[in-house]
């Protein structure tokens, strides 16, 4: 690709011809963080109908870039695009290395990143299976993650950005379910999240859990390291709403021992 078939990539991509948004922090973002091997994902991606344009940025992280994208049929998706290049190759490898999900590990930095956005995406399809409310996975391919987008006209807010307007008993029901989210997901599911906070809920019609990314399984060596930092943040973090939780060794023995 040229640099200019490169720009008009993106440019379509995002419908930037038919909108004229040059300075939109859309296209500044696209421009600065798609490299052209991403950029020719999103094309492909584009060229099947996942993404007939992209709408607008959701957030932008260390390892990863969610936007919003509307299908050719008109329905709207939230696309997770990881950087190809990024400084946590280490926790990655570990986190890839450890899964015995996974077989093969790449020794370069843009193929791992490949495999783990494929785990992502194994990781929804898994905790759907055990009931648990997650955005649906639409496809994936590379280093790019189409799946449900979680709002209406914006994102839905993260339950850290709405802890203050919630009323006792909401949060009370909200640390039940997201302790019943742990125990279904290890007990049934055979399977841990490993980032669950207050930071990876979601608040819409019921609370979805997202970012599923370090999620693993129980054979995982790192499996119950993960269920302990789980059970710990969310036991403190629903302590300090006020909340009146569970012992947190009680609960981390009950499941062990179950
Ligand atoms: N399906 C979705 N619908 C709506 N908003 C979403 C969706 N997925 C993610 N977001 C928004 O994007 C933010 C970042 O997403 P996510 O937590 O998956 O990635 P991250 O924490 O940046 O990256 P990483 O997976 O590398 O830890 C979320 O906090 C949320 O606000
Ligand atoms: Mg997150």
């Amino acid at each position: 690709m040229s640099e200019r078939e490169f720009e008009r990539a993106i440019e379509e991509l995002i419908g930037l011809r038919e909108r004229r948004e040059k300075g939109s922090e859309l296209y500044k973002i696209a421009n600065e963080v798609f490299d052209k091997s991403t950029t020719e994902t999103l094309s492909y991606l584009h060229r099947r109908g996942w993404i007939e344009h992209l709408q607008g940025v959701v957030s932008t992280g260390k390892e990863a870039n969610v936007f919003t994208g509307v299908t050719s049929e008109g329905e709207k998706v939230a696309v997770k695009v990881y950087r190809t290049y990024t400084t946590e190759f280490r926790r990655i490898w570990e986190y890839l290395a450890a899964d015995p999900r996974v077989g093969y590990l790449p020794k370069d930095m843009r193929k791992l990143v490949f495999v783990w956005t494929r785990r992502e995406f194994k990781n929804l399809q898994r905790a759907i299976k055990y009931a648990v409310r997650v955005p649906e996975p639409k496809i994936f391919r590379n280093n790019v993650l189409v799946m449900e987008f979680i709002g209406g006209n914006g994102p839905a807010p993260r339950l850290k950005d709405v802890e203050r307007e919630l009323e006792p008993q909401d949060l009370e029901e909200l640390y039940s379910f997201t302790m019943g989210v742990i125990e279904r997901l290890w007990r049934r599911g055979d399977m841990v999240h490993g980032d669950m906070s207050e930071y990876n809920i979601l608040i819409w019609d019921s609370p979805v859990v997202i970012d599923w990314s370090q999620a693993t399984v129980k054979r995982n060596k790192m499996s119950v390291a993960l269920l302990k930092r789980d059970l710990w943040n969310v036991i403190n973090y629903f302590t300090r709403k006020g909340v009146h939780t569970e012992d947190f060794n009680e609960k981390l023995r009950e499941l062990l021992e179950a």
